[in-house]
């Protein structure tokens, strides 16, 4: 924050040409006039934009993106992208104006406390270090960032591999996976608390929270820490015996196995399903998923004891995994 003002104020003082600020859907930007900014990475260009107001519109919605160039005479938009902002040089060229966004929300929690209360998919950047993305708001009780939804069986979530994991898969407006590295990014930007909602075949929603959720990073195989069960109506974590704890556990794909058990692995036996399995789980929301809630094969669907326990064949109809600072 405290680099940020003194930027600004250097910027002020020695081009005295900044007006402060362009709102562009909730996105603030920063106007230089007369000003184009060479940055060395540019997105992409584009021609034919009436306006510098379009022009930051459409960099408003990338999410890498952090600032443009527009120039009015050629209608020429350039969009920048984040991480090389703050190298770029000016120039005296007077038939520019760069508009750069200078701040973007740690995570929904902030967007949620700049009063934006609509579900919907947002842009966040928990690290000012790393570039920004998109991730999927739940507003409903104070901004929760989320990282798995499933309600319809439209994405496989059990045949992906380390890679697939890693990085995300689905798409976060629908059902998806955020992927392990912005899992790691979030969750080590502060200190959060993990929710679980759960939809039974009887249509019913459970809950269940958790303190003190992080994951490590890829080096590390992104090792789990979750804390006490702090709220809700189903406890499958806190509850479960020590071979089947999640906490402390690696994660385990088809083609990474870091499971505790001998014979065959947690993986094979939940059908491909990546999890942070022990020797093996009391929790799998990963699992194939069934459209009338039942699965034969047991261990196949996705399982949370106390609502679909993995010998039988309830299988979960809807999943949100969530997160949010702790207060
Ligand atoms: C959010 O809305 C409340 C109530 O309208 C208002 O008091 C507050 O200043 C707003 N906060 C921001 C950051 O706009
Ligand atoms: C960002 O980078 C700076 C400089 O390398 C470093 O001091 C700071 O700790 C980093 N911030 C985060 C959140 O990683
Ligand atoms: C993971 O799956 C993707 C998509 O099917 C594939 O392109 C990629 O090669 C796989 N990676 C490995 C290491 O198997
Ligand atoms: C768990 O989180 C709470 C805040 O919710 C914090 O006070 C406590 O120190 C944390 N414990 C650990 C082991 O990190
Ligand atoms: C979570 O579960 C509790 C306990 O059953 C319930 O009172 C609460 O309404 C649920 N909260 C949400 C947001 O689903
Ligand atoms: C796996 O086998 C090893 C060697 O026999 C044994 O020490 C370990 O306890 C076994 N682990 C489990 C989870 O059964
Ligand atoms: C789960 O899905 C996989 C691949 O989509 C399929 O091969 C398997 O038969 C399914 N399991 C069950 C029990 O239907």
């Amino acid at each position: 924050m405290m680099m940020e003002f003194i930027f600004s104020i250097l910027l002020i003082g020695t081009l005295q040409v900044t007006s402060c600020c362009s709102n562009i859907n909730g996105h603030t930007f920063q106007i230089l006039k007369n000003k184009r900014c060479e940055a060395y990475t540019v997105i992409d260009t584009l021609y034919n934009i009436r306006s510098q107001t379009i022009c930051l519109a459409k960099c408003a919605v990338l999410a890498e993106c952090a600032g443009v160039n527009f120039e009015k005479r050629s209608t020429t938009c350039e969009l920048i992208a984040s991480s090389k902002i703050i190298t770029c040089l000016f120039t005296t060229d007077a038939d520019w104006n760069h508009g750069y966004e200078n701040e973007h929300s740690q995570d929904c929690q902030a967007l949620w406390e700049k009063n934006f209360t609509q579900d919907g998919v947002y842009i966040i950047r928990p690290n000012p270090n790393q570039s920004a993305f998109n991730a999927y708001c739940d507003m409903q009780g104070g901004g929760w960032t989320v990282i798995q939804r499933r309600y319809d069986g439209s994405v496989e979530f059990h045949n992906q591999n380390w890679t697939e994991y890693k990085n995300g898969f689905g798409d976060v407006s629908t059902e998806h996976w955020l992927g392990n590295d912005l899992i790691h990014l979030i969750t080590n930007s502060g200190n959060y608390e993990i929710k679980f909602d759960l939809m039974t075949p009887d249509n019913v929603w459970h809950n269940a929270t958790y303190s003190n959720f992080s994951i490590q990073d890829e080096i590390a195989d992104y090792e789990l820490s979750i804390g006490p069960f702090i709220g809700g109506n189903t406890d499958a974590i806190g509850a479960s015996n020590p071979k089947q704890e999640p906490h402390g556990m690696k994660f385990s794909t088809l083609d990474v196995v870091n499971d505790l058990r001998n014979g065959s692995t947690c993986v094979e036996m939940y059908n491909g399903a990546g999890w942070w399995y022990n020797s093996c789980t009391t929790v799998n929301l990963n699992g194939n998923y069934s459209t009338d809630g039942v699965y034969h094969d047991h261990k196949q669907g996705i399982k949370w004891k106390p609502l679909a326990p993995s010998d039988t064949s309830v299988s979960l109809m809807a999943t949100t995994m969530k997160v949010k600072r702790s207060p």
